[in-house]
């Protein structure tokens, strides 16, 4: 079985004074926590036996707020990242988690929703090769980047190139065989001081054991990691949730709509969050009949 790592370490520096005292990944998008959004897209891939990585000083927030991850059907342990010294490195923190099993990892701060994600997903979750993703980005020089041949062979990924190759960047999720924490154990740090998770990447390519997907445009892919970029995603989640009536990126609702809790289970989560309208939102689910496309 695939387990997962939700990588929620990092010193949010690009957002101070934001988080000095609040790290990034429990700032809100909207109506809920960053972190719940990831942690769905995890969930929604079918894995449900999942490994937070955060820093020390943020751990007792993240287990308060996530508690062990029982109540929504699935198993969340913690583990410490005591500098953020790279997305590589927590594939090493991991490894003893893991214990020889394939991974999928996600960045914290990273969102995504759209068309048949939820398909896209449970299909990566069962290529035995490793998966990763190319988003067709309007600045693509603030991420891994991916080359393409005349035959749409990817050829290279560059951590963040000053002269891209292309406009397809690399989102922070990932999806590894039962090799990564041994890959990434072979990385040494980059310029800027980090195990760079494309040098994890880059071994799958040079094995051919590499599958890349592209998310086409119907395809919402937002990172959260500026001011400017955590209201743009606030708003898209806002404008999709009020116009739909429908929550992206629900904990509750994805537990419930894929059987990992029930009726009775969902009224108890609904309990405490009624004065929000989330409770009420909760509540309303046990009405209806959705037909499976909605998720
Ligand atoms: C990291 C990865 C980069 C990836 C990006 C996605 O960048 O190193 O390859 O494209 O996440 O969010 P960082 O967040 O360290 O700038």
């Amino acid at each position: 079985m695939r387990k997962g790592i939700l990588l929620a370490g990092g010193s949010g520096t690009r957002l101070y004074p934001i988080t000095q005292v609040v790290c990034k990944q429990l700032l809100p998008i909207y109506d809920k926590p960053m972190v719940y959004y990831p942690l769905c897209t995890l969930m929604q891939a079918g894995i449900t036996d999942i490994l937070l990585i955060c820093a020390p000083s943020d751990l007792a927030l993240f287990k308060a707020l996530l508690h062990n991850g029982h109540q929504w059907g699935i198993n969340i342990e913690f583990a410490t990242q005591a500098k953020p010294e790279g997305l590589a490195q927590a594939l090493i923190i991991a490894d003893p988690f893991l214990a020889g099993s394939p991974c999928a990892m996600i960045l914290g701060d990273n969102l995504f929703y759209g068309h048949q994600l939820q398909h896209i997903l449970q299909a990566a979750n069962e290529m035995s090769c490793a998966t990763v993703f190319g988003y067709h980005v309007a600045n693509p020089q603030a991420y891994g980047v991916i080359e393409f041949s005349e035959n749409n062979h990817v050829i290279s990924i560059t951590e963040k190139p000053t002269e891209p190759k292309s406009h397809f960047a690399m989102p922070g999720l990932y999806f590894f065989d039962s090799h990564a924490s041994e890959y990434a154990k072979t990385v040494t740090p980059s310029l800027r001081g980090e195990l760079e998770i494309v040098d994890v990447i880059n071994q799958y390519l040079e094995l051919d054991n590499l599958n890349v997907k592209i998310l086409s445009r119907g395809t919402a892919w937002l990172d959260t990691g500026t001011p400017d970029a955590i209201a743009e995603a606030t708003q898209y989640i806002a404008a999709i949730e009020k116009r739909q009536g429908l929550k992206v990126s629900c904990p509750e609702e994805i537990a419930y709509s894929m059987g990992l809790i029930d009726h009775f289970q969902l009224k108890i989560l609904a309990e405490p969050l009624l004065k929000s309208g989330y409770g009420e939102y909760l509540l309303s689910l046990l009405d209806k009949n959705f037909p499976d496309e909605i998720y």
